[in-house]
């Protein structure tokens, strides 16, 4: 069966809004390629942080729409043109969800603990000077601090209070980021992780990768702080050899600290 996402001629935009763009088309086709997985989950609460233009969201939706129960969708931007825009781009497609003009999920907490089975993040990832974070209007779709990481190491640790037990988050990264590093402590909090979509472009190498709650990686938590104390080489060849094909992510871990 074919499958359907958003249609480009239908997303709206706005001059202060991220226009979809390699990252959030790398983002859809992890989506795409995980799609029998996500109709098999059957989620019943789908959330993005940081729409955008809402491609993304809408995209998820259009993936799951034949979902028999259907599922609620979610999504927040700090940006308010971001929320306007999705809410458009939303409606040109007949999809519904709730929108909120936030940064991150705050006031959502509550709320959503423990609730969200499906996340799917495109964050502003682009290594900046740190005072750029978080400016009003399209610089906050990229600017993202030192290494890249201001906003997402924010957005982890709310992740890890919102996903339900059964949660995945599906999260770009690029290799400035150090998505190794993000995959050890993630693991730490017990978490699996898988590349769905790996590209590279002459500027930047993009990983979608998808993290889900695993009770065995619980298990061993203990042994990988331990592991970790003892050095971190031990950590890292534990994990790289989870993902054999990046080999780049040893040469990139030799700077971890
Ligand atoms: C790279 S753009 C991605 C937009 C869209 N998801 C896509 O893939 O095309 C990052 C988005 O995150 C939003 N954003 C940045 N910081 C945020 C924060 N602290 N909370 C919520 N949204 C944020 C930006 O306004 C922007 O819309």
């Amino acid at each position: 069966m074919l499958h359907r996402t958003a249609q480009i001629r239908l997303v709206s935009s706005h001059p202060e809004v991220y226009e979809p763009c390699d990252d959030s088309f790398a983002l859809v086709d992890a989506l795409l390629a995980d799609r029998t997985n996500l109709l098999a989950h059957h989620p019943t609460l789908c959330m993005e942080v940081g729409c955008g233009s809402g491609y993304v969201i809408t995209t998820l939706a259009l993936i799951l729409e034949l979902e028999a129960n259907g599922a609620y969708y979610i999504a927040t931007d700090i940006n308010p043109h971001a929320v306007r825009v999705t809410r458009q781009t939303l409606e040109a497609h007949g999809v519904q969800a709730e929108l909120i003009n936030t940064d991150i999920a705050s006031g959502l907490e509550k709320r959503l603990e423990r609730l969200v089975d499906v996340m799917v993040v495109n964050p502003p990832y682009v290594p900046t000077p740190e005072e750029e974070v978080g400016r009003v209007g399209i610089a906050s779709a990229w600017a993202g601090g030192d290494n890249g990481r201001s906003v997402i190491d924010k957005i982890l640790p709310v992740a890890d209070k919102l996903l339900s037990d059964r949660g995945w988050l599906y999260m770009v990264f690029l290799s400035a980021n150090n998505p190794s590093q993000i995959c050890i402590q993630m693991r730490e909090k017990g978490y699996a992780a898988r590349i769905v979509v790996q590209r590279s472009t002459e500027e930047e190498s993009l990983h979608i990768i998808k993290f889900w709650r695993d009770s065995d990686i619980q298990i061993d938590a203990n042994e990988m702080v331990i592991a970790k104390k003892s050095g971190q080489a031990r950590v890292l060849e534990s994990l790289v050899s989870q993902f054999p094909r990046l080999s780049f992510w040893k040469q990139g871990n030799e700077t971890c600290n």
